[in-house]
């Protein structure tokens, strides 16, 4: 019977799949895309649609759809296979719950306590209130049955109780972050109670946690806050999650910009009303992790926050961490300091304007800074300069940076020279830290293979992707010839392969791929891909005349190894006066000079 993971394999394609993470640009065949999984500023990530499998020639990791997904959303088998499986539309077998990772039990506590929370709101008398709130607030039933909002009651155990009918037991409950364990007595209530429940997702739609909102009547006498969120859990990390992305995701590609706003009632009115790019930080500073999970998707982002001053936003909006992954940022800025909410709801176009004409963060920043200023006065003028030089210093484009020291130049009738020269010692006093991490994850990677080692790939690469060289190259080098241990397997292995199944055409890479199962995946995997990266313009001719050049240049480099042994053998011979011996290698070091001669 076929695995269930073999099944997602043959339905979904690699790429599809990954393009939910990264963005991948076509090479000749295949696709290119900088690594997700180290720094890099030159794409060495590839992927090959027609043998469903990535590598990166950078960190040298690679696999198939289930290794990537593992390693980006960092879980476990089982728990990609329950990823995978609704995207392939296969259905997985219920499993034994004792079977089924820890992580899997949470997502289900979550999952049945946001269908428990729904229903409630949707059906219960105790809930008028919430219902009737969330109507003034405009929102519409389809969109409450769409973001699954909910309503938990007031009550000290009806979730739990529910959950454990369901075969969860207090512990799971308490770890999924539903509950709260009562001081020295061992006993749990309800974490949330009498209160509008938002389920927080994942870009997956898995449900993670909640955002609760408090009845507006109690609003001043509860101490707790108009919002109380899930605690950090095992599946939850407030900030690794986008409120709104699971829903925003496609259409911020189609229109290449993201919005983010603050609340989650911003981001649900915004959807209502046609405008599905909007997603929300939910109150906090964006995070690195949250910008780069907007960055699989578009470089631009436009914030529509409570603006403070500017100096303060940076760093409090993480704003810097979206400077440092190199997106273009845009603030949207509402009139009279209304928010999106509010905004859309009264009158569309004035956000529809407003989103338009989002001034770059820069801009934003300069006008924002001498709004409060005099330009006449020095003081004034040496103020702004402080204020933005730091700012500009953490653009990652030179030109861009070189373009915004032109107009604070202007605007502050201060040479360029000047400015550029305070902007460098701004740079250098950022920079050092930075340059320390990324020499270090490099550290391991290609560099460390020797020339040989690199030659030798390329001829398997060489040879597999044009398989009617195969015998030329058997004609012409032996095993001892290429570099490598693993390498030479191949090449024996590449050799029997294509006597057995003698043909002229590109060799079937899968079923060479199950012929040889003593071979190690990973490094084949490179090998194809080394080939489409390095070679796929290369017509035959072409690839012959790089073959003949790699040939050589092995060869070259076997003998000139094999003769510098040879001279030390014969020191040792001489020492010994093993007159037989020395007459061999003397012998065979002619015969080696002369090869090379050649
Ligand atoms: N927030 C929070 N705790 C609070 C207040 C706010 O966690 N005590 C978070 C919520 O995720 C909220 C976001 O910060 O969505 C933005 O806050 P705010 O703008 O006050 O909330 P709204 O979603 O706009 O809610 P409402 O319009 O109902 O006041
Ligand atoms: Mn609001």
């Amino acid at each position: 019977m076929q695995q269930p993971s073999d099944e997602i394999k043959s339905r979904l394609d690699i790429v599809d799949v990954l393009r939910e993470y990264i963005q991948l640009k076509p090479a000749g065949i295949n696709f290119r895309a900088n690594c997700p999984f180290h720094h890099e500023k030159t794409p060495s990530f590839m992927v090959s649609p027609e043998k469903q499998i990535w590598h990166c020639f950078g960190c040298q990791d690679g696999g198939d759809i289930f290794s990537f997904v593992m390693k980006i959303e960092g879980i476990n088998f089982v728990e990609a296979l329950r990823l995978l499986a609704p995207k392939a539309g296969v259905q997985l077998k219920a499993q034994n719950p004792k079977l089924t990772s820890q992580r899997n039990r949470l997502l289900d506590i979550l999952d049945l306590s946001s269908k428990y929370y729904h229903k409630v709101l949707m059906e219960s008398g105790q809930a008028k209130w919430a219902r009737d709130y969330l109507e003034n607030r405009g929102l519409e039933e389809s969109i409450i049955e769409e973001w699954g909002i909910g309503y938990s009651p007031n009550s000290w155990d009806d979730l739990i109780n529910f959950l454990k009918s369901k075969g969860y037991n207090d512990g799971e409950i308490f770890s999924a972050g539903m509950s709260i364990k009562k001081e020295g007595m061992g006993r749990y209530y309800n974490r949330f109670r009498d209160r509008i429940m938002f389920p927080i997702r994942d870009v997956n739609s898995n449900v993670l946690g909640f955002s609760a909102r408090v009845n507006p009547e109690k609003e001043e006498e509860e101490k707790m806050g108009k919002y109380i969120n899930s605690p950090q859990t095992m599946i939850y990390d407030k900030s690794k999650v986008l409120f709104g992305l699971d829903k925003a995701k496609l259409e911020i590609k189609r229109e290449e910009l993201a919005i983010i706003v603050e609340g989650q009632m911003d981001v649900i009115t915004a959807h209502q009303n046609g405008f599905k790019n909007v997603i929300a930080s939910s109150g906090t500073a964006l995070t690195e992790e949250q910008i780069l999970l907007i960055k699989r998707y578009c470089e631009n982002i436009a914030l529509s926050f409570d603006m403070d001053k500017a100096g303060e936003m940076a760093a409090k909006r993480g704003i810097n961490q979206a400077m440092k992954a190199e997106m273009n940022i845009k603030v949207i800025e509402l009139p009279n300091g209304k928010d999106p909410d509010e905004c859309i709801k009264k009158n569309k176009d004035e956000w529809i304007k407003s989103v338009k004409s989002a001034k770059h963060i820069m801009q934003y920043y300069i006008d924002k800074t001498f709004d409060g200023l005099d330009l006449e006065q020095i003081a004034d003028r040496r103020e702004a300069v402080k204020i933005l030089l730091p700012i500009i210093a953490k653009l990652y484009n030179k030109i861009e940076q070189d373009f915004w020291i032109k107009k604070l130049s202007q605007k502050i009738d201060v040479g360029e020279n000047l400015l550029r020269e305070a902007l460098n010692d701004a740079m250098n006093a950022n920079q050092t830290k930075v340059q320390y991490t990324e020499n270090k994850s490099n550290e391991n990677f290609e560099s460390k293979k020797s020339r040989e080692d690199m030659l030798s790939e390329l001829l398997l690469a060489l040879m597999i992707k044009f398989s009617s060289y195969i015998e030329y190259v058997s004609n012409n080098i032996i095993p001892d010839h290429i570099f490598g241990l693993s390498n030479q397997g191949i090449y024996k292995n590449l050799i029997i392969y294509y006597n057995k199944n003698n043909n002229d055409t590109e060799i079937d890479y899968q079923n060479f791929k199950e012929s040889q199962p003593q071979v190690d995946e990973k490094l084949l995997n490179r090998l194809v891909l080394l080939a489409d990266k390095d070679f796929y313009n290369y017509d035959s001719e072409h690839a012959k005349i790089e073959i003949v050049k790699i040939i050589v240049e092995l060869k070259k480099s076997y003998i000139s190894s094999r003769l510098k042994e040879i001279a030390k053998l014969i020191t040792i011979a001489e020492k010994e006066k093993n007159q037989d011996e020395l007459k061999n290698l003397m012998k065979e070091f002619k015969l080696l000079a002369d090869e090379i001669g050649n």
